[in-house]
C-alpha cells in the first residue's frame, strides 16, 4: 500500500505518523518529497547517524512508554547495558536520545547548551512555577539568573547557617530515644521551614501546615503527570488539576501577601526575597510582583524536597553501614565535641562532606535531566534533529564502573584522595552543569552537612523492622514509602 504525503506536512511528522499508523494499521512510515507508507520501510526522516543507533523495541503507538513507566530506573539500566552510551527510545510521540557518557553529557549541558531548552515535562509545570528560573529560557532566563545570582553567593548563604542549625535543634527537642519516626517526613518538614525562613524570613511553623499540605498537593500533581501518554493541560478541570489549582491559589496567596507586605513596609531582613526585591539590572530594572512570585515559588519548590530527599537517603545508607556511621561519629565528636556546628566547622569535617558526596552519587535526587533540541546539532557525532529530546541520567552515569570502582557500594572514603579530579568532569553531576547549573548548590550542600552534623551528634537513626525503602523516580528520586526509623539517643 502507498500513500502520498506532501513534504510540507513533514514538520507535523509525529502527529501525522500516528494518524496514518493507526488508520492503516502499519508499523513504520517513510518520508521524502513524497512519502510512501510501507509496513517494511525504515523511517528515513532520521538523520543517518541517529538511524544507526539502536534502542529497545516499543509499541507502535506508545513506543517504550509502558516499559519506562513500569520501572524507569531498571529500564534505563537494562538498555544502557544492552546498547551503551547512546541509544534511542520513544515515549509516545517523543523521540529521545539517551546519553550516558560524561563527554556526551558535557556536550549537551555545556558546549552545545545553546542548541537546547529544558525538556517537555518541565514545561508542563507553568501553572505552579510560572516563568521562574527552572523553567524560563533565553534572554528572560539570563536576566533573571543574573538578578538572582548574588543572593546565592557564599557569604550570603552563610548567613543562614545558624538558623539551619537552630531549626534542627528545635526539631530534635521533640525527638525521644526509642521513638519510631519517618525520617523522610521529618526532613521534608524541616527543610520546608528552613527554605521559608531563608526565602522570606517567615516563621512558617504556624502557616507551615497549610503551606506544606499545598506543597504536597503540588508535588503529587507533578508526580501524577509523569509518564502519562496524554498530557491534560493544567487548566482543564480534572480532579487532579482542580486540587492543583486550589493548592497553587493557597501558595500564591501566601507569597503575594509577603511580597506586598515587604513592598509596603520597605522592611529588609536580608532574606532571599528582599535580595530579589532589591535586585536591579544595568538599566535599573527590577522584578515585577509576578516575576518575584515565580522565582519565590521556584526556589520554594526546588529548594526543599531535593535537600530533604538527600538527607533521607543519607539516613537510609548510614543505617545500613554501621562502619561508615561510626567513622562519621568519630569525626563529629572529635571536631565538635558536642557543640552545635557552624559554617566555619565545615572545612574541618571532610568525612561528613564525603558522606554527602557519596549519597548524591548513589541516590542523586535529580536522577534525570532532559533537554529538547531547538537547533539541529550533533552530540557525540549523532545528529539530533530539532524537537528531539536528550536524556542524561545521574542514576546511570554515577553507577558506571568505568568511573567508580565497585560502583554500587556506599564508600564515602572513595572521595578522599582526589577522585573528583581524576574522573571525567561529567561523571558526577548531581547539580547539573553549564549555565543551568543548580543555583542553590552551595545552599544545599551547606544545609545538608549542617543538618547531618547536628542530628548525627545526638541520634542514631536505625531502620525500623517494618521499613521498606524503595527509590521512586518521579520529578525527584525519593523513598516511595518513606524511611521508617527507630531513634537511638547517642548518649545511651
Ligand atoms: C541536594 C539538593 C539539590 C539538588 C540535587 C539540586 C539539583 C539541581 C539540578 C540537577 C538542577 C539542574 C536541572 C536542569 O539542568 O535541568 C537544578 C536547578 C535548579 N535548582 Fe537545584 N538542587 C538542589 C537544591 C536546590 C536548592 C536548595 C535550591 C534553592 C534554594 C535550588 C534551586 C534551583 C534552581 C532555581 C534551579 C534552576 C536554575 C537555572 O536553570 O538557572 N536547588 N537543581
Amino acid at each position: 500500500m502507498s500513500v502520498t504525503i506532501p513534504a510540507t506536512w513533514v514538520s507535523n511528522r509525529i502527529r501525522l505518523e500516528e494518524t496514518i499508523l493507526v488508520g492503516c494499521g502499519l508499523d513504520r512510515l517513510d518520508y521524502g518529497t513524497t512519502c510512501h507508507v510501507s509496513a517494511s520501510h525504515r523511517d528515513s526522516s532520521m538523520p543517518a547517524t541517529l538511524d544507526r543507533l539502536a534502542g529497545p523495541k516499543g509499541h507502535w503507538l506508545r513506543g517504550n512508554l509502558s516499559q519506562f513507566v513500569a520501572g524507569r530506573l531498571g529500564f534505563l539500566e537494562e538498555n544502557f547495558q544492552k546498547y551503551g552510551d547512546a541509544f534511542l527510545i520513544r515515549l509516545g510521540p517523543k523521540r529521545i536520545l539517551v546519553v550516558s557518557h560524561p563527554d556526551l553529557v558535557e556536550e549537551v549541558l555545556v558546549t552545545k547548551n545553546r542548541c537546547f531548552i529544558k525538556h517537555f515535562a518541565l514545561r508542563r509545570t507553568k501553572l505552579t512555577l510560572g516563568n521562574g528560573l527552572l523553567t524560563s529560557e533565553g534572554d528572560f532566563w539570563r536576566r533573571q539568573r543574573k538578578l538572582a545570582q548574588p543572593a546565592f553567593h557564599r557569604e550570603k548563604i552563610a548567613q543562614h547557617a545558624a538558623m539551619m542549625v537552630a531549626y534542627t535543634e528545635r526539631m530534635l527537642s521533640s525527638w525521644r530515644d526509642g521513638q519510631a519516626r519517618d525520617a523522610q517526613d521529618d526532613m521534608m518538614q524541616l527543610t520546608l521551614e528552613i527554605v521559608a525562613k531563608a526565602l522570606f524570613d517567615a516563621e512558617v511553623q504556624g502557616e507551615s501546615a497549610r503551606a506544606s499540605v499545598a506543597m504536597n498537593t503540588v508535588m503529587a500533581a507533578f508526580t501524577a503527570r509523569v509518564g502519562k501518554m496524554i498530557h491534560v493541560p493544567e487548566w482543564i478541570p480534572t480532579p487532579v488539576n482542580l486540587r492543583l489549582q486550589r493548592a497553587v491559589r493557597q501558595l500564591d496567596e501566601i507569597v503575594f501577601r509577603m511580597i506586598s507586605d515587604r513592598r509596603r513596609t520597605g522592611e529588609d531582613p536580608g532574606d532571599l526575597l528582599s535580595m530579589l526585591l532589591n535586585a536591579q539590572d544595568e538599566d535599573g530594572g527590577g522584578m515585577t510582583d509576578r516575576q518575584l512570585r515565580d522565582e519565590v515559588m521556584t526556589l520554594f519548590m526546588a529548594g526543599h524536597e531535593t535537600t530533604a530527599n538527600t538527607l533521607a537517603w543519607i539516613w537510609y545508607l548510614l543505617a545500613g553501614h554501621p562502619e561508615v556511621e561510626a567513622k562519621l561519629h568519630e569525626e563529629l565528636d572529635r571536631v565538635l565535641g558536642g557543640r552545635s556546628p557552624t559554617m566555619d566547622d565545615l572545612p574541618n569535617l571532610p568525612y561528613t562532606d564525603q558522606v554527602v558526596t557519596e549519597t548524591l552519587r548513589l541516590y542523586s535526587t535529580v536522577w534525570l535531566i532532559g533537554r529538547e533540541a531547538v537547533e539541529a546539532c550533533t552530540i557525540g557525532g549523532h545528529a539530533v534533529p530539532v524537537g528531539w529530546t536528550v536524556y542524561m541520567s545521574q542514576w546511570i552515569v554515577h553507577r558506571d564502573p568505568r568511573w567508580f570502582d565497585d560502583p554500587l557500594s556506599f564508600r564515602p572514603e572513595r572521595w578522599s584522595d582526589g577522585l573528583m579530579k581524576r574522573i571525567p568532569r561529567y561523571a558526577y553531576f548531581p547539580f547539573g552543569g553549564g549555565p543551568r547549573l543548580c543555583i542553590g548548590n552551595n545552599f544545599a550542600l551547606m544545609e545538608t552537612a549542617l543538618l547531618l552534623a547536628t542530628i548525627a551528634q545526638r541520634f542514631r537513626l536505625q531502620l525500623a523492622p517494618d521499613a521498606n525503602v524503595v527509590p521512586l523516580p518521579t520529578m525527584t528520586l525519593r523513598p516511595e514509602f518513606g524511611v521508617r526509623v527507630v531513634l537511638q539517643g547517642r548518649s545511651s
